[in-house]
């Protein structure tokens, strides 16, 4: 039986400040977690098996959020890592939970824009002893990076080239056979300190096991960034959001595909799709424009704002205008006009304020 390994460990410090307190697998995407759309990806293929690394510091947030898979239908076992010491590590790490079964392993970071079908079953079909995910990017040097041949068959693969050999890199979806397990048991760690998943393919490649590829068509975001994470907001609001207006609406105009829940309300304010808000969310004299995601229990007042994604219990008060703005839990964004034109700041480590 086919089992799934979903790894949402390591440090998460790209996104610092927003990762500083939670796991930036949480990070939501239109009011969703990046996690939830990875095991959504993973359930529809019939696989219900599934493992989940988590870190000592972010783990207990992620066993909060998934539970026990039960809304799923499937179920999840925790394995921890006690550090983050690489994807190859992660699987040593669940070779109890994996035993001798072949299995999709999963970067709980990454988002793409189609079922994993055609990759499923292409595996089931030729049963390689590892498959890989290829995506054509504009900066390889960042990922692990493949170079196949004309007929596609990978030749060789590098965890982040100075010199990448080709413009492929490699998602984070594989699919493996046991015999991962002996090539992981013979890689060292790499230059970065890290046993490197990568290495472990280029390994079952020097033994000729096979190795197959798959050239994913999607979209696909690794939103590990500030800007890819806005990137993803956008790309799932335009593509995957439906109107759903059931909140209370007074006085305003809630035009395109918004999602407002049963107890949020609007007053004398605009709202203009694609726009995801969430539970408890009050927005009053106030314009929402497109590709906006408003967390959990915020507040907007006399404000507008466009291309922003606000995390729980934003508030969002007299900013004429807000734009490409990623806002942390329970941040307060104010102008009070009756003060001195002085800037008044309470802000956390390694954070980004541009003020024109
Ligand atoms: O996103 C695709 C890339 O992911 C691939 O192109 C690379 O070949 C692969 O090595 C990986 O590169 P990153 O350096 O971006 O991986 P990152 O450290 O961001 O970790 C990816 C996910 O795995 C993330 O959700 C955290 C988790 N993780 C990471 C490490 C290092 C663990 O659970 N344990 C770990 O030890």
């Amino acid at each position: 039986m086919i089992k799934a390994l979903v790894l949402s460990g390591g440090k998460g410090t790209r996104l610092r400040p927003i990762t500083h307190t939670g796991a930036k697998q949480l990070v939501p995407i239109a009011n969703k977690p990046i996690l939830f759309y990875v095991l959504e990806n993973i359930i529809n293929l019939g696989i219900k098996d599934i493992g989940v690394i988590i870190a000592p510091e972010t783990g207990e947030a992620v066993k909060q959020a998934l539970g026990n898979g039960e809304r799923w239908k499937a179920n999840i076992t925790y394995i921890l890592q006690p550090e983050p010491a690489g994807l190859a590590h992660a699987v040593k790490m669940a070779q109890d939970f994996l035993q001798d079964s072949p299995f999709l392993m999963y970067l709980g970071d990454n988002l793409i824009g189609t079922n994993l079908r055609h990759f499923y079953e292409q595996f089931l079909t030729y049963k390689p002893d590892a498959q890989i995910l290829l995506k054509p990017v504009r900066n390889p040097q960042h990922f692990g990076v493949a170079e196949i041949d004309e007929q596609g068959q990978v030749k060789r693969l590098i965890e982040k080239p100075k010199e990448p050999p080709s413009n492929l890199a490699l998602v984070g979806v594989y699919m493996f056979s046991p015999k991962i397990h002996e090539a992981i048991a013979e890689i060292k760690p790499s230059w970065r300190g890290e046993l490197e998943i990568t290495d472990a393919i280029q390994r079952l490649l020097d033994w000729k096991c096979a190795v197959l590829s798959d050239i994913l068509d999607e979209w696909w975001l690794d939103t590990g960034k500030k800007d890819d994470l806005l990137e993803a907001n956008t790309i799932v609001l335009d593509e995957w959001i439906k109107r759903n207006v059931q909140g209370e609406v007074i006085n305003s105009n809630i035009s395109g595909r918004v999602v407002l829940p049963a107890h949020s309300k609007v007053i004398n304010s605009q709202i203009r799709g694609p726009v995801v808000i969430g539970e408890g969310v009050v927005i009053e004299n106030s314009f929402i424009g497109p590709f906006t995601s408003i967390g959990h229990n915020s507040r907007i007042l006399n404000s507008s704002l466009e291309h922003c994604v606000l995390l729980d219990g934003v508030e969002i008060i007299n900013i004429e205008r807000l734009e490409d703005g990623l806002i942390g839990r329970n941040t307060k964004v104010i102008k009070n006009s009756s003060l001195p034109k002085a800037l008044k700041l309470m802000v956390g480590d390694d954070s980004i304020i541009e003020i024109p």
